[in-house]
């Protein structure tokens, strides 16, 4: 299992600087909420950086997110979500809160879907971690994430938090224990064959909590046709981890489609992330669905070739994706990294 690579001394005066991937959902979303399995990816290669320095005596605890023009200090009363997760790690890092400066910055499109947030949070409480000069688990560096998620976005499955601090991709279920607790089932999957994603952002911003909240309203007003359609999409990732455990990416797209399709009944897609779809599919990608909460944000879409790479990428573009990213999925045994 990864750990977060702590290696310098106890509340080291110098630098710490941490990262943490992106990640993207295959399969699931939204059903992952309501207890159905989902499988995430982490993206190497689209992160978000903290670095740590100590700041001049009486300063303070200072984040600074140079991208967003922001720059601002933390203190018992900040009703900020990075500055109480930084808080939070402090004390559970048994540290002491003195004269810190934390940069923030990410590659990873902000509110698309992408787990930026998400992995902004990892990627300083590993910074805080390595500046304390102790090794946090990734369970442990979750479960500080996911109480911050919790606070601030309703009723997070867990699965970004999950993914993003184990860094290897999984399949994910979330479960309510006999006394109320909810835990998240992990298990890291097998990928015979690696494949290549074409993502496409719309470049339309949506708070999670949005369609989520939105999809909760409409399951309690009418629980036996949400729950059939969840339990649908559950289906669907179970035959999506069989296809990757096998190397079936012939069978893996029109999956894919199929998770699309029922995306939009459950009414998080959106005519953006729709126009996005039927190009990828037009210029031959083999699959092509939303990707995370919906409404906005990214779709991804699966491709066989680097001819249809390049062609799916121009159709995106021609379609009005404002940023195309392509990610290369490696094949993985299955077992804990
Ligand atoms: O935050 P996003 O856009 O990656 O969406 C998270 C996935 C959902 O299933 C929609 C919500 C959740 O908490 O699992």
């Amino acid at each position: 299992m990864m750990n977060a690579g702590c290696q310098t001394a106890p509340f080291s005066t110098g630098i710490a600087t941490q990262s943490a991937p992106g990640k993207l959902i295959l399969c699931g979303e939204h059903a992952v909420v309501y207890g159905q399995p989902a499988i995430a990816l982490p993206l190497a290669d689209i992160r978000a950086y903290a670095r740590l320095t100590v700041g001049v005596p009486g300063s303070g605890l200072r984040l600074y997110a140079p991208d967003l023009g922001r720059e601002w200090i933390v203190d018992a009363s900040s009703d900020d979500p990075l500055g109480e997760l930084a808080l939070t790690t402090l004390h559970a890092l048994n540290a002491p809160h003195i004269d810190l400066v934390l940069t923030l910055s990410a590659t990873i499109p902000i509110a698309s879907g992408m787990g930026s947030g998400a992995a902004i949070a990892t990627a300083m409480v590993r910074a805080l971690a390595d500046w304390a000069g102790q090794s946090l688990s990734p369970a442990e560096v979750s479960a500080l994430v996911y109480a911050s998620e919790q606070r601030y976005h309703g009723t997070p499955s867990g699965i970004d938090n999950t993914v993003i601090a184990y860094e290897q991709p999984l399949w994910f279920v979330r479960r309510t224990t006999a006394e109320q607790q909810i835990v998240a089932d992990i298990e890291p999957i097998t990928i015979a064959q690696p494949f290549t994603l074409v993502i496409g952002d719309t470049g339309i911003r949506s708070a999670t909590r949005l369609p989520v909240g939105d999809v909760r309203r409409r399951w309690q007003a009418n629980p036996d046709y949400y729950e059939d359609l969840f339990m649908q999409v559950g289906e669907l990732t179970r035959a999506v981890r069989v296809a990757l455990a096998t190397g079936d990416l012939v069978g893996l797209g029109p999956l894919l489609n199929a998770n699309q399709a029922l995306l939009e009944v459950i009414g998080v897609s959106s005519p953006e992330l729709e126009r996005l779809v039927v190009a990828a599919r037009s210029a031959g990608a083999t699959g092509a669905k939303l990707s995370g909460a919906g409404w906005g944000g990214v779709m991804l879409a699966l491709t066989d070739s680097a001819d249809s790479q390049s062609a799916v990428t121009t159709a995106l573009r021609k379609a009005g994706a404002v940023r195309v990213l392509e990610t290369t999925v490696a094949a993985t045994s299955g077992r804990e990294a």
